[in-house]
């Protein structure tokens, strides 16, 4: 039961808005400045047909949604999982789009009591989406809460305080939870089984972020040729956003150094001006596997180590950095810690130490 004062109810502190306008709290890499968040807004897929890759997730969404329209109700709740920018938030404008729903938006952190949750959900209309984002980081009698809403469409209003409080259950519309997390492990597993789909998104082929350029030129206006498209495409690290941003690099340096056709030559250039390497590896990801192969010898280290060897958030380091490191083989986990594998070496320009041959190789 929440222990909020019911004036807790009427507190101001839920933050529910223009989801473009809330993604500054998602966790993005600090570059994400005002103007970028706009742009990133301007090139967001409206409608699921748009929505390019994941086709697994695409199929089994466009299912649900399909079968809850038919049944004229408000589809089951829905969970999208995996690292930043691979379009979480932007699934779940789609969502509410395809219902015709209207969508309202909060996150993990911006709930600090139960009170707020409760001020949310009592305030929903029916059918509406409740989009969460970082759910993983929502306090634990917000969580309790929430999982009575979403199975029994109820919501318990504490009025009085103390020995004379007493708990007022007050009936909620059908309505839809979207929550979305980069951090699937961390939500407690009565959270997790009331979602009744849960959809993983993974990183992007080459080809699919090929396609992701191709549109977003389109909708810039600006010229893009078919080499910088792959060229770009390579270098995103499986990620949407990333190859939007860099996208956005390379059209600057095109107007301002060469003719404003986004070239080969032109992808090249920004790029190196830019520090993202052939891997796509940016400063963050190459500080990261510095520190593992010239500091800690090759690992195994733990993941706050080498967070702090990075001047970076443990978080930072875990969900926006190794998610890739790992896919790439670049970097393992293990019980002990993080570990260089041997391309870590190669892509440093290092040899590979024997014992590192030994245990991977
Ligand atoms: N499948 C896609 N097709 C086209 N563009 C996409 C796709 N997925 C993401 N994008 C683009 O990438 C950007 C980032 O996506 P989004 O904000 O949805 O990521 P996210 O998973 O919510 O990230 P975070 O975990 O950081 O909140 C969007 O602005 C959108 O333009
Ligand atoms: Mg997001």
């Amino acid at each position: 039961m929440p222990e909020d004062a019911p004036d807790d109810l009427l507190g101001g502190r839920i933050e529910v808005g223009e989801p473009d306008a809330f993604d500054a709290g998602s966790v993005v890499r600090p570059a994400a400045d005002e103007p970028e968040r706009a742009a990133e807004a301007a090139l967001r897929p409206r409608r699921l047909e748009e929505f390019v890759g994941q086709r697994v997730v695409r199929d089994q969404l466009s299912l649900v949604l399909e079968a809850a329209m038919a049944r004229g109700r408000a589809p089951d709740h829905v969970l999208l999982s995996g690292p930043p920018g691979l379009g979480k938030t932007t699934l779940a404008m789609i969502i509410a789009a395809e219902l015709g729903a209207s969508l309202r938006v909060t996150s993990g952190p911006a709930i600090q009591h139960a009170g707020d949750l409760a001020a949310v959900l009592s305030s929903l209309d029916e059918g509406e989406v409740l989009f969460i984002d970082e759910i993983h980081r929502l306090a634990r009698p917000a969580e309790e809460l929430l999982y009575v809403a979403m199975e029994d469409f109820r919501v318990d209003v504490v009025v009085g305080k103390g020995a004379g409080a007493s708990a007022i259950p007050l009936s909620l519309p059908p309505f839809t939870v979207v929550g979305a997390t980069t951090r699937a492990g961390l939500l407690p597993a009565p959270l997790r089984d009331r979602f009744g789909f849960t959809g993983h998104l993974d990183f992007y082929a080459d080809d699919e972020l090929e396609r992701v350029l191709v549109r977003s030129a389109g909708l810039l206006g600006v010229p893009l040729d078919a080499a910088a498209a792959s060229e770009i495409a390579s270098r995103s690290r499986g990620t949407p956003r990333i190859a939007n941003r860099l996208l956005r690099r390379v059209r600057d340096w095109a107007q301002v150094r060469g003719d404003g056709r986004l070239s080969l030559d032109a992808a090249r250039s920004a790029l190196a001006v830019y520090e993202v390497d052939e891997r796509g590896l940016d400063r963050l990801d190459r500080a990261v596997l510095d520190a593992l192969c010239r500091r800690f010898g090759g690992g195994p280290v733990g993941l706050t180590t080498l967070a702090v060897a990075v001047g970076e958030e443990p978080e930072t380091v875990e969900t926006v950095a190794e998610p890739f490191l790992v896919r790439e083989g670049l970097v393992g986990r293990t019980p002990r810690g993080r570990v260089a594998l041997p391309p870590a070496w190669e892509h440093l320009g290092l040899a590979v130490p024997a014992a590192s041959d030994t245990l991977f190789g």
